[in-house]
């Protein structure tokens, strides 16, 4: 018997080996982790139980009959995270460069199945060169195996993704449709066809980096939605995302304790509108100072600046805050801002994730550059998300809400279910200098006449109460108030029923 149980350990170790010392090595030299250590910081310590171990491919092409690694190039399984469920799959660049065979596939697809099936969160760490080139149409069926549970567990299930390495080919399109992708600076980059084949098809000459590196798909694609340093902060951070997140559709929010009292008002919050309008102030400041113990979690912090989402607490549970940023652009909606918003929204209305929206908004940007880019549409994806969601809404107009972007900021109209002003909000068709040359453009010549209208416009709509009166505002609030209205607000919501008419699904403007 004991020769039987010391042959399992020996088999084991090989598996653990994956590629071998010298690729391990070589990893190590890149700044990059194995797949087994990344699976170990992501992980409560020893909570790891992986499935598949010994699992090789079944390719006789090329020579690849003598050449098999226990595990096939992906290390797979399930452990937990402070405690809850997740399930891992890890590519093992060490191993066939971590590319993606037919059986390589299948470990994924049960670990995928076994997520959906039990309901908790699916993550994928990547560090791979695409398909397995010796495999052929068996590794490219493998993909669409993995692509099609993307799908179905898409909005049942969070699902994430951290690229840690080269992410080329058939991998990509796995990341693209999961519900978040990380990136690890300088060490991983993503594209669909890499820099020889851009060569050759378009003769453009680009590096890897330059094509599809974290900078790239953090400030310019938009599709990553943040950055880390290295592989351990990359790993630390997803431990803290993971604590925001619900199991899956069905699960409420995770309750974390809190030490911070719901009741806590911010008397700093009452200055924090410079007097006058067109200064700007730090949105995130606001936001910080309402979420428990400061703690925000953001999601494509470089990307569309004037608008900020992100993950914060209230008395102990997640919700999603969306808040236009007067620093930059003075929190306009412009085409990329209303899209990153508007997916967030939709995460957040999946899981059961109740919003949180701080609204300072002089309205959409005009000119042709939006228009040719399609702002129409794009801004409709920002009011669809919000109008449809039927998770609990609470929403805060700190100073401007003009124009359509008043509608689209989860106003009472689109089923915002209690909506707060702070005594600087100014909700009005637009502004009061484009309001009185519009209407009095007979009068532009005459400065002292047109100040007038300006100023009468001001005095009539440049504050919060004519929508109160109307019932559009239920409140006005003193803004050292927010967290403690907000926090009364989401218990007061805890069993909100609403749902939508039957239909297969929705056509939201793409
Ligand atoms: C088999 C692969 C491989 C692959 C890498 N390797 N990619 N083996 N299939 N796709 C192996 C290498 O042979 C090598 O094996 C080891 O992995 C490390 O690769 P290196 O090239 O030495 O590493 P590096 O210099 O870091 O370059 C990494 C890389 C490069 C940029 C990923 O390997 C590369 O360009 N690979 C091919 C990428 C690609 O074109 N894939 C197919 C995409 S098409 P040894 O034994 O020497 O360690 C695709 C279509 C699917 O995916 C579409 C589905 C919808």
């Amino acid at each position: 018997m004991q020769d039987i149980l010391n042959e399992l350990e020996e088999r084991r170790a090989e598996a653990r080996l994956g590629g071998g010392e010298r690729r391990i090595e070589a990893q190590h030299k890149r700044g990059k982790l194995t797949a087994r250590e990344r699976i170990d910081l992501l992980l409560d310590e020893n909570s790891f139980e992986e499935f598949d171990m010994f699992v090789e491919h079944r390719c006789t092409d090329f020579g690849m009959a003598d050449n098999k690694v226990p595990g096939d190039g992906v290390v797979t399984g399930w452990g937990t995270v402070n405690g809850r469920t997740v399930y891992v799959f890890a590519k093992d660049f060490t191993v066939f460069g971590g590319s993606l065979s037919e059986t390589h596939a299948k470990k994924i697809t049960k670990i995928q199945d076994m997520a959906l099936r039990n309901r908790a969160p699916c993550i994928g760490l990547f560090d791979a060169g695409g398909a397995r080139i010796q495999e052929g149409v068996a590794a490219l069926g493998g993909y669409g195996e993995v692509f099609l549970r993307n799908v179905l567990a898409s909005g049942v299930i969070p699902q994430i993704s951290v690229i840690m390495g080269p992410c080329a080919g058939g991998d990509v399109y796995s990341p693209a449709m999961t519900d978040f992708i990380f990136m690890v600076k300088d060490t991983s980059y993503m594209f669909v066809t890499g820099p020889d084949v851009v060569k050759t098809v378009t003769n453009e000459t680009v590096t890897a980096e330059d094509l599809g590196g974290a900078s790239v798909h953090t400030t310019k694609s938009s599709i990553a939605d943040k950055a880390y340093e290295n592989d351990v902060e990359a790993l630390l951070q997803m431990r803290r995302l993971i604590d925001f997140l619900p199991s899956s559709n069905l699960a409420d929010v995770p309750e974390l304790p809190s030490y911070d009292d719901g009741e806590r008002t911010e008397i700093s919050l009452d200055t924090i509108i410079p007097d006058n309008p067109n200064q700007p102030y730090n949105m995130k400041e606001l936001i910080t100072k309402v979420v428990d113990e400061g703690d925000f979690f953001e999601i494509q912090e470089a990307f569309a600046k004037n608008i900020v989402i992100g993950f914060g607490r209230i008395e102990g549970r997640t919700v999603g805050v969306v808040a236009n940023q007067p620093m930059v652009l003075a929190g306009v909606l412009d085409a990329d801002a209303s899209r990153k918003a508007a997916r967030f929204v939709r995460f957040c209305d999946c899981f059961n994730i109740a919003l949180v929206t701080f609204v300072d908004v002089p309205g959409f940007l005009p000119g042709t550059a939006q228009e040719y880019g399609g702002l129409i549409k794009h801004g409709a994806k920002l009011l669809f998300a919000f109008a449809e969601a039927t998770v609990p809404k609470v929403t805060v107009i700190t100073r401007k809400a003009y124009g359509g972007a008043y509608d689209v900021m989860s106003s009472k109209h689109i089923r915002g279910d209690v909506n707060y002003a702070w005594p600087s909000a100014e909700i009005a068709v637009m502004g009061p200098k484009g309001a009185a040359e519009i209407l009095y453009r007979s009068e532009l010549e005459d400065k002292d006449k047109i100040g007038q209208r300006i100023k009468d416009y001001e005095d009539r709509f440049a504050n919060p109460f004519v929508a109160a009166e109307r019932g559009y505002i239920d409140e006005v609030i003193l803004p050292r108030n927010t967290r403690r209205r907000v926090s009364r607000t989401l218990n007061m919501l805890r069993n909100k029923q609403t749902e939508n008419p039957w239909k297969k699904h929705d056509n939201i403007p793409l």
